[in-house]
């Protein structure tokens, strides 16, 4: 055997166990226990990937090239590495935007570079085309995403009809490259031009979308990228890069899908939709009336004589940062023989399992966090409900008011509970920019103030009773 077969059929090998380590990594992310291993382990094989890649690649590879290969991995790895360590868990949906459009511009990228002029072939330029264009609107739709969720764009911009504008656009380009094809001519005007209306229309399909809704964008972003990938595959007849990026692609729709079921709401209706506009400084539209407020001492005592403590952790909670005071009052409150247990909205923060996250970080057991159905039935045997910088996850509204944005949303049935304190620093509305019906009910008790601060005092209060 020559030394060429050799090293194809060991590059084979080496994909194949790549591709593995990716689908059992994707599996082990289902669990928080092995999700950390598991993404360890998919980043080992996409190493082992890259590595092999270059290594047994065929044919001639200049010095300089090997330099600028080395070099872009290099500083690739050491942007990425700081930008992933230093980021706040808050700002992590722009972060995987960032990334998300870094990985569109490679897809692209990979057709501008592979495109050449009379290439004859229709497959291979439809396969090209297909990359460059799905890649394209991802790079393009991903940084409008980021300038949105870090603040630099912070209103939906929706031109006059803009739907039938981002419609005809999209079909445009479609029937364009389809021109392109089959015309037998393509050149490279065709392609920058392509190139362009890509470009256009990412930033199009972006603009009009909410700032709410933004996560359920970059997770269809990401499936298109995955897309784009697999394309990119498929051209240079890469099987790892065809496996990674159908796994992203399919991985990116499901999640796109589950965040619709969980916020009830038709992906039509995120995209050409109203929602999530709505700043979320004033009180918001929704009922008004009067509201009764508790204290950390008094909140202590019935605490402290309750059996059953349920704590409903919202987007406040991350913004405090009071995860590891929320687990040390979890703590004490079993050391007195109350039971605890965190019931979690799956779109309760900013980002699919943002509470998950948060908590796992203060070593909260993961057993103790129940998952909204399962902890819905469980509020009726509950003493006191303590919600904790949530808001839209326990409006009732969802299920009372069809007027309301977030109506049909599962919310947390918190109402059942025999007593509910809810912890924010105001009246201020959540991300839906509405009033919550629950914070006037009389069952209902506020707390104000940081939820650390305010945890804080409760917990040494806690101390103080016997
Ligand atoms: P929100 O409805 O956004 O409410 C958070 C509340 O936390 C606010 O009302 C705010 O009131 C309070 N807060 C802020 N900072 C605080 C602090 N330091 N201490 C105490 N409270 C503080 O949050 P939620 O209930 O978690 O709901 C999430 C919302 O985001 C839903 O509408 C959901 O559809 C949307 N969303 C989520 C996702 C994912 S995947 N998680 C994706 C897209 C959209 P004050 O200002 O009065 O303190």
């Amino acid at each position: 055997m020559n030394v060429e077969l050799v090293y194809i059929k060991l590059i084979h090998i080496i994909y194949l166990l790549a591709s593995v380590t990716f689908i059992l990594g994707l599996k082990m992310l289902g669990n928080p226990r092995t999700a950390r291993n598991g993404n360890l382990l998919a980043a080992a094989g996409m190493t082992a990937a890259i590595i092999g890649t270059i290594v047994l690649h065929h044919g001639e590879v200049s010095g300089t090239v090997y330099g600028l290969i080395f070099g872009a991995i290099g500083v690739g790895t050491v942007v990425g590495w700081l930008t992933a360590k230093r980021v706040q868990m808050t700002k992590m949906p722009e972060l995987v935007s960032l990334f998300n459009g870094m990985g569109g511009a490679c897809a692209a990228l990979i057709g501008l570079v592979e495109f050449e002029p009379n290439l004859g072939d229709s497959t291979s330029i439809g396969v090209i085309l297909a990359g460059l264009i799905i890649g394209s609107v991802s790079f393009s739709g991903s940084m409008i995403a980021w300038a949105k969720l870090n603040g630099t764009m912070r209103k939906a911009i929706r031109l006059p009809k803009y739907n039938v504008l981002n419609t005809i656009i999209l079909i445009g380009i479609i029937a364009y490259a389809i021109y392109v094809i089959t015309s037998g001519t393509p050149n490279t005007m065709h392609l920058y031009l392509l190139f362009v209306l890509a470009l256009v229309y990412g930033i199009l399909f972006v603009i009009p979308i909410g700032g709410a809704d933004m996560p359920v964008v970059i997770s269809l972003l990401n499936s298109f990228t995955g897309l784009a990938a697999a394309f990119g595959g498929f051209l240079y007849n890469n099987q790892v890069m065809l496996t990674g990026g159908i796994l992203v692609g399919s991985a990116g729709t499901l999640l796109t899908f589950v965040m619709c079921k969980a916020m009830n709401r038709p992906l039509q209706n995120v995209i050409f939709g109203a929602f999530g506009e709505t700043e979320a400084t004033g009180s918001g539209s929704g009922p008004q009336g009067n509201i009764k407020e508790v204290s950390a001492s008094d909140l202590a005592v019935q605490m402290n004589y309750s059996s059953k403590v349920i704590i409903v952790p919202g987007y406040g909670l991350a913004v405090a940062q009071a995860q590891h005071v929320v687990n040390e009052l979890e703590q004490l409150l079993e050391s007195k023989g109350v039971e605890v247990a965190y019931a979690i909205h799956p779109v309760a923060g900013r980002m699919p399992g943002h509470m998950n996250v948060l908590l796992a970080e203060s070593n909260v057991e993961y057993d103790k966090l129940k998952e909204m159905e399962d902890v819905n039935p469980e509020f009726n045997q509950t003493d006191v409900v303590l919600v904790v910088g949530a808001n839209d996850v326990v409006n009732p509204a969802a299920k009372t008011d069809p007027s309301s944005p977030i109506y049909g949303m599962p919310i947390l049935e918190v109402e059942s509970a025999k007593t509910v304190v809810v912890n924010k620093r105001s009246m201020n509305a959540g991300y839906a920019g509405i009033q919550n019906e629950l914070f006037f009910r009389d069952k209902t008790s506020m707390l104000f103030g940081d939820a650390k601060k305010v945890l804080t005092e409760l917990v040494s209060e806690l101390k103080n009773l016997d």
